[in-house]
């Protein structure tokens, strides 16, 4: 087993700043705030500007992360972006980032499994970190989903939001940085069969254009409750830990009443469960990290507590992964 372990130095994120509400929408498709707030929890959502990528705002967060880390990018050697809206089919996001940071050195690569890229992605970098591939990462959870969904189609264009989150995920030797710091354990599961559940009906190689999300929310949400209740269970065993003996859970911010869901599945109290659905909305890969920059910001989230990540998306795929910050 690996002497090392990977830990968060640092965390940062960026919303665009146009915020739509849900009486603004109102006005484009025939809904209203009552029902949005009702089914969902969603007050409002950012959009990225005109002439805004994904790149843009991943950069954001990645400047605003290795501020909170006391790093440059002269010491980050691998770039990981979560995205499933690139700014281009290729070169990956992450290459774009790479090179808006300045660095001509380190390998960038992107993760595709949408809502639940981040949770991968961690995955991905702590296996690379504790292989001695990477010592300094930048993880960075980026979406642009404004961009890919059809507005006139009011059961998915109220759900989504724009938006960037980044860790700095960094190798320490086993005994550094206190006991039950770093990554724990993390658990990642997928299942292809559901992929007519949620998906976009685009793409280069079967349609040669970009496409549009399509969801049938309320078997996805069925799906999600469960398949979430699972991994963080599954991961805490995997730890050794109880439940009860985690400080916060950070959830993807799908739907407030599936964060709901999953927390009375697993009698978890509902004030540890980090919630930003009601300013963010879904904002894909981005959501977990800037849901953790939040609870950080406002003093929710401190040094030495112990942190279940999780997160569902579209294929399905989904996953869980413990930290102790
Ligand atoms: O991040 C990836 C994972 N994504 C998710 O986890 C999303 C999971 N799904 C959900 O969050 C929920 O299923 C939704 C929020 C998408 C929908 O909530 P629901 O309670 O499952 O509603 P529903 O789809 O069963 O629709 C109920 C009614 C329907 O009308 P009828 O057929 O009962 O007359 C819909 O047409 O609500 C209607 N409806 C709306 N009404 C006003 C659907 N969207 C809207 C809307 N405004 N925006």
């Amino acid at each position: 087993m690996s002497s090392l372990k990977t830990v968060i130095s640092g965390v940062g994120g960026y919303l665009p700043q146009t915020i739509m509400t849900n009486d603004e929408l109102a006005k484009k498709v025939d809904t209203s705030d009552e029902w949005i707030q009702a089914r969902t929890g969603i007050k409002q959502r950012h959009v990225a500007g005109e002439g805004e990528f994904t790149s843009h705002l991943a950069t954001e967060a990645a400047q605003a992360a290795l501020q909170d880390a006391g790093l440059s990018a002269d010491d980050i050697d691998l770039i990981v972006v979560a995205t499933t809206t690139p700014d281009l089919t290729f070169p990956s996001t992450a290459t774009i980032v790479q090179e808006a940071l300045g660095m001509t050195h380190g390998a960038a690569f992107d993760v595709q499994a949408v809502c639940s890229g981040f949770i991968y992605g961690v995955t991905v970098v702590d296996s690379m970190i504790k292989a001695g591939q990477a010592k300094h990462a930048l993880l960075i959870g980026a979406e642009t989903f404004s961009r890919i969904l059809d507005w006139e189609d009011r059961t998915t264009c109220v759900l989504f939001g724009d938006g960037a989150g980044a860790f700095v995920l960094s190798a320490a030797g086993s005994d550094d940085n206190g006991k039950g710091k770093g990554v724990i354990s993390s658990f990642i599961r997928s299942d292809g069969r559901h992929r007519d559940m949620l998906y976009v009906d685009g793409g280069p190689s079967r349609t040669q254009t970009v496409g549009h999300l399509r969801m049938l929310g309320n078997q996805v949400f069925r799906h999600a409750v469960t398949d979430i209740s699972g991994a963080i269970q599954t991961c805490a065993d995997n730890a050794g830990i109880d439940t009860t003996e985690i400080d916060w859970f950070v959830p993807h911010q799908a739907n407030q009443r599936i964060l709901a869901g999953v927390a009375k599945k697993l009698g978890v109290d509902a004030d540890k469960v980090i919630s930003t659905v009601a300013s963010h909305a879904n904002t894909s890969a981005a959501s977990v990290p800037l849901a953790f920059m939040a609870a950080k910001n406002d003093g929710r989230i401190k040094r030495g507590d112990l942190i279940m990540l999780e997160a569902f998306g579209g294929g399905f795929t989904w996953g869980a992964a413990l930290i102790g910050y």
